[in-house]
């Protein structure tokens, strides 16, 4: 039988978004954290550049404004990205009192400057900003008595009252395997808060940990919450270019500090793109290394800062000068080769300003979520921002909620009796493969009608074999996973299919040019054959 465990608030993840909300939660109600990993487990701890707010007098709130809303190319909520920008020196405040010791410069933080931004607004320290920020929140929740974090925790599936024939429909839990005991166990929560990060692993090369593999999405679209905007997946331009080195990113903050791009014969191209060459927005220098890389047949493009003293490299820079050194690229008189690869998840699970989902109880902040913030194209260092002001309002509305009285009901065990043992893992591993290579062939920089369509051919293919696999055989970490990263590149393509012009991040040779009218691609639950919600169940007995 499994085990039960209760709280008030369950938190599902342990980036930046869930472990900001638990701190701001933890004096009103008991709350829980999950991660399926350790404190590195999430994009979070690997965040570079910084985190974009205004805090000089010569920046204003409307030129923040202005800069997200050109990136994000006519899809942003407009209402959204104030109260963000507004709220983003209340978060720095926050950051700052938590214990989190931003780069300064003669009294005054240093900031440096990124695609897409009309002047430096990115506090950081160093090169590393998420690994300081993640160590602080994580010390920080370590040391409250109120939450319960848990590492090794995979959530499977969340519990929406209604499908299990319970009313008012309602997030009552998840159903969440223990990867050290291998057993499923059942968190029951008068609130649910999904803060899984994003998707990028659906693509063959990316920035992104192992934990991206969209997880959130696809319960809460499960679960029967509208998904918006997914054809929207941002492409890093810049990741290092090495077989041994994973997708390591170089920072945009190379470029912001005078970094050029060069073709192999060393000349530059940028400035053929846009007017602000290496600092145009992300998706504009993702795609034009992308042509030139096709248009020259090259691996590769170059990215230059030798023109900058060691000392700045070192100073400015330390972690990429050092993971670079172990590769035999010494960044202080060598270009760095560099690629694109998928980085950021721009859609997700539809949200209001307080990070509520269509299901009651439910939020979904950080990456997993569609707040409107980002429309067709995240502004560089807006992301970790976005955790932080949604972890302030989520645990706002969900306080102000607390007194109110919500039985949770015992909910059902997770029944294994009618599943065996696999004897054919290699049809995981194969199909994680298989998908991941044709989302990055087919739909990734750009697209066309007849890629998309192949894609989505080759999903159902693949839906037809894991469901069955899933009805059959005992859930492991990569079953799971795999799950949910055809369910999200099912959305991905999908919504693809829908958008019949070229916006933001979403590029489509067959339908080039912007409509005239800016809409938003929602995905409603039932409009996709979905894949079983739950395991059969068993009893409520203890
Ligand atoms: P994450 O930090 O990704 O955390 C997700 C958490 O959920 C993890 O703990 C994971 O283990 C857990 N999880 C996932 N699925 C499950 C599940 N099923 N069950 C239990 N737990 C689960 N943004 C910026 O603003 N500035 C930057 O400088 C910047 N640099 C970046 C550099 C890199 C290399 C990368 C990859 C991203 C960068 N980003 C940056 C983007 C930013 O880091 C992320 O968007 C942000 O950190 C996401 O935070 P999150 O809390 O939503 O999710
Ligand atoms: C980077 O440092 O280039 C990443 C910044 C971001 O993704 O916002």
């Amino acid at each position: 039988m499994s085990q039960r465990f209760s709280t008030d608030v369950l938190i599902i993840g342990g980036g930046a978004a869930g472990l900001a909300t638990a701190l701001h939660l933890a004096d009103h109600a008991r709350v829980t954290v999950l991660s399926k990993g350790d404190i590195t487990s999430g994009s979070s701890h690997w965040a570079q550049g910084g985190i974009a707010a205004v805090t000089t007098p010569e920046d204003s709130f409307d030129a923040h404004i202005a800069d997200t809303l050109d990136a994000g190319a006519g899809l942003c909520d407009e209402r959204v990205v104030s109260m963000v920008v507004e709220e983003a020196p209340a978060v720095i405040k926050a950051l700052v009192e938590w214990g989190v010791n931003f780069d300064q410069e003669a009294n005054e933080y240093h900031l440096t400057r990124e695609g897409g931004h009309s002047m430096r607004r990115v506090l950081h320290v160093a090169d590393a900003t998420g690994k300081a920020i993640t160590r602080t929140l994580t010390d920080q929740v370590l040391d409250h008595k109120n939450i319960d974090l848990k590492n090794d925790r995979l959530a499977i599936d969340l519990i929406n009252l209604s499908k299990l024939g319970r009313y008012p429909s309602r997030c009552a839990g998840a159903y969440v395997l223990n990867r050290t005991t291998g057993h499923v166990e059942v968190f029951q929560a008068r609130f649910v808060i999904l803060a899984t990060g994003g998707a990028s692993k659906v693509y063959l090369y990316t920035s992104n940990p192992d934990s991206s593999t969209g997880d959130g999405i696809a319960m809460a679209w499960r679960a029967g919450c509208r998904v918006a905007n997914m054809e929207f997946n941002q492409f890093h331009p810049t990741c290092l270019y090495h077989p041994h080195a994973g997708s390591f990113l170089i920072s945009e903050a190379v470029r912001g500090e005078g970094g050029i791009l060069r073709l192999p014969d060393g000349s530059t191209f940028m400035h053929r793109y846009h007017d602000r060459a290496e600092l145009a927005p992300r998706d504009v220098v993702a795609r034009a290394i992308d042509n030139e890389m096709k248009r020259l047949g090259a691996d590769c493009v170059f990215l230059d800062i030798t023109h900058k003293s060691k000392s700045f490299i070192l100073e400015h820079f330390p972690n990429i000068y050092e993971r670079c050194l172990e590769f035999g690229i010494d960044i202080s008189t060598d270009p760095i080769p560099v690629v694109p690869a998928a980085h950021y998840t721009c859609g997700g699970v539809l949200v209001d300003q307080h990070g509520r989902t269509d299901l009651a109880n439910l939020y979904a902040i950080g990456e997993v979520s569609y707040s409107g913030l980002h429309g067709a194209n995240r502004l560089a260092s807006n992301s970790l921002l976005e955790c932080l002001v949604y972890a302030t309002t989520a645990a706002r509305k969900i306080i102000s909620q607390l007194d109110r009285y919500d039985e949770v009901p015992n909910l059902p065990h997770w029944d294994e009796s009618k599943v065996t043992d696999s004897d054919e893992s290699i049809v995981i591993s194969h199909n994680w493969d298989e998908l991941r290579r044709f989302m990055w062939d087919y739909v990734g920089i750009v697209r066309t009608d007849k890629r998309l369509r192949r894609a989505l051919h080759r999903i159902d293919l693949l839906k037809q074999e894991v469901n069955e696999y899933y009805a059959n055989y005992r859930i492991s970490d990569d079953l799971i996973e795999l799950r949910n990263l055809l369910h999200v590149a099912e959305l991905i393509v999908r919504s693809a299919s829908k958008r019949h012009e070229s916006r933001g991040l979403h590029y489509n040779q067959d339908h080039p040019k912007l409509n005239p009218q800016a809409e938003d691609t929602i995905m409603f639950p039932g409009s996709m054959d979905h894949l079983d919600m739950l395991r059969p169940t068993g009893s409520t007995g203890h």
